[in-house]
């Protein structure tokens, strides 16, 4: 069974056939919500407001290791992590979709590791490679498939938020060599590492990043709102593709 954790413009998958919802205890706490279960063109899906279902988790207040140990304890096979994010790179433009390689860690004070019990052996696990290659691959075969463009490719910054950056945070972040910026890929993905859950993200540009482009003078989501809502039923036309619906 496969996992979509949605982010912003994606609390819902309108496209997910629900035969139930199940909210999960663990030794981390509480996740966002209520696991949502059931089938997209056949195939089972379970599903995960990472904000929420009332979109009230902020970034650093997400509880990714109980979001993470769920979705462990049903066991399944992979996670796609759905996420607006900022684009940096000079090609990126609102609505576009993105499949990200890399990850530079800027969060701080997040709870990032299931290894810190005091019985707990050391443990470094390998991070070289942040996300799986086959689900990578199959992101960028259903979206070709489709005819949907998407750009693969891109080094994410994961900042603390909830504020967005100031104009020379983004100038750093692309002299480091990042080519989006979000709230919520760290340590989402080395939770999943840990836990050897495969894990991929496709990340939907929602805004030039603060001080380019459109966003010289400041950044307005309100105008954004009908690009991301397109960008988003992309989305869910490729998860569709990618969980095995030929007729999408
Ligand atoms: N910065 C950080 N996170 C974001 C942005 C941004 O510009 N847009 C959407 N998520």
């Amino acid at each position: 069974m496969l996992a979509i954790i949605g982010g912003s413009g994606l609390t819902t998958l309108s496209n997910l056939d629900v035969s139930r919802r199940e909210v999960v205890r663990t030794p981390y706490g509480e996740p966002s919500g209520a696991l949502v279960f059931g089938e997209i063109c056949g195939q089972p899906a379970v599903f995960l407001p990472r904000h929420g279902y009332g979109h009230t988790i902020p970034p650093h207040m997400v509880n990714y290791r109980a979001n993470l140990w769920a979705l462990h304890h049903h066991q399944v096979r992979g996670i796609i992590s759905v996420a607006s994010v900022g684009g940096i790179r000079a090609d990126l433009q609102p609505g576009d979709l993105v499949l990200p390689h890399q990850i530079i860690d800027y969060t701080w004070g997040r709870k990032s590791t299931f290894f810190d019990g005091v019985a707990t052996p050391v443990t470094h696990v390998d991070f070289t490679e942040p996300y799986d290659a086959r689900l990578r691959a199959g992101i960028e075969q259903a979206s070709r498939d489709l005819g949907v463009p998407l750009k693969v490719g891109a080094v994410y910054a994961a900042t603390q938020g909830p504020r967005l950056e100031t104009a020379a945070e983004v100038d750093r972040l692309e002299r480091d060599g990042a080519d989006v910026v979000g709230m919520t890929g760290m340590p989402e993905a080395v939770l999943a590492r840990e836990l050897e859950i495969p894990y991929a993200a496709l990340n939907v540009i929602a805004n030039h990043a603060a001080g380019r482009a459109s966003s010289a003078n400041g950044i307005h989501f309100e105008s954004l709102e009908p690009v991301l809502r397109d960008a988003m039923s992309r989305v869910r036309a490729i998860i569709e593709r990618l969980i095995g619906c030929q007729a999408c």
